[in-house]
């Protein structure tokens, strides 16, 4: 049910009257996403936050083959930070779980939507079935040209700095980079987003209004765009909803105005 209604996505994008509205020479080379309030959108459905995970990996199913209509270059999702630990174990192992289960159901047609996969964060913390998996998909879509499609998985920000910055450490110990080598561009490449570019416009659902350690060095210059929609409830519509605001930004990264 779920892939036969999905498969027409694309096209149900395009038939959105916000979509007609939409100037795509103004799209973000690269978006970012908070996906928050999972929890509370299965408290307000009377279920258990579990159901709200679910509800949710269902949404970014919907967002990304949004994303691929609208050819944007490159996403980057928030799915599970390294403060998350911090949750119950058995809300930990659903999320864990169903990671794994939609992922595995999912390579295949994210393959034939031209998706380029990538794993940031501490993958190597995974379940060995879990960076299996992660390393399968990688694999397969390693040639694939359409949406650099970022996940983080026990990701923190700070923690991705710094071992960027212990990797930076090391290139310089080997002799490979002097130490005036070290700058944007060298430390860009030590993080886990090497060769994507920065975040240009940042999402977070849930109504919170924080970065919570998401792509800090990424989102330097980022626009921010907020919304109190939990994630489940996010649609395509709203998302795009969400780029047409972006368009609309003038951004002058500590220039002057754009004339
Ligand atoms: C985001 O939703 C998903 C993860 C952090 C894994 P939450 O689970 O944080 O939902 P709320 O914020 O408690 O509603
Ligand atoms: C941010 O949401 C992390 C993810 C969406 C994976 P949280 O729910 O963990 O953020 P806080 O705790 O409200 O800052
Ligand atoms: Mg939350």
């Amino acid at each position: 049910m779920w892939n036969r209604l999905f498969k027409r996505a694309p096209r149900e994008v395009m038939d959105l009257p916000v979509f007609q509205e939409l100037d795509r020479s103004r799209l973000p080379a690269h978006t970012a996403i908070i996906m928050d309030g999972n929890g509370r959108w299965a408290k307000g459905q009377g279920l258990l936050r579990t159901a709200g995970h679910a509800a949710g990996a269902d949404t970014l199913k919907k967002i990304l083959k949004a994303a691929i209509a609208l050819e944007l270059p490159a996403l980057t999702i928030y799915a599970f930070s390294t403060e998350n630990w911090k949750r119950p174990p058995v809300e930990v192992d659903y999320i864990m779980r169903l990671f794994f289960n939609r992922l595995m159901q999912e390579i295949d047609e994210m393959d034939e939507d031209n998706v380029k996969i990538r794993f940031i964060g501490r993958i190597n913390e995974l379940s060995p079935a879990l960076q299996e998996l992660t390393q399968k998909a990688e694999d397969q879509m390693k040639d694939n040209t359409g949406v650099q499609f970022n996940v983080a998985i026990n990701y923190g920000a700070q923690d991705e700095i710094l071992r960027a910055t212990k990797k930076l450490m090391q290139r310089v110990q080997q002799g490979e980079l002097s130490p005036e080598d070290v700058n944007e561009n060298s430390f860009d490449d030590c993080l886990d987003t090497a060769g994507v570019p920065p975040v240009d416009f940042l999402i977070r659902t849930g109504g919170d209004m924080r970065v919570s350690n998401f792509l800090l060095w990424q989102s330097a210059y980022a626009e921010l765009w907020f919304t109190d929609t939990n994630w489940p409830d996010f649609t395509p519509e709203l998302f795009v909803e969400a780029l047409k605001d972006f368009g609309k930004r003038e951004r002058r990264f500590g220039g002057l105005e754009n004339k």
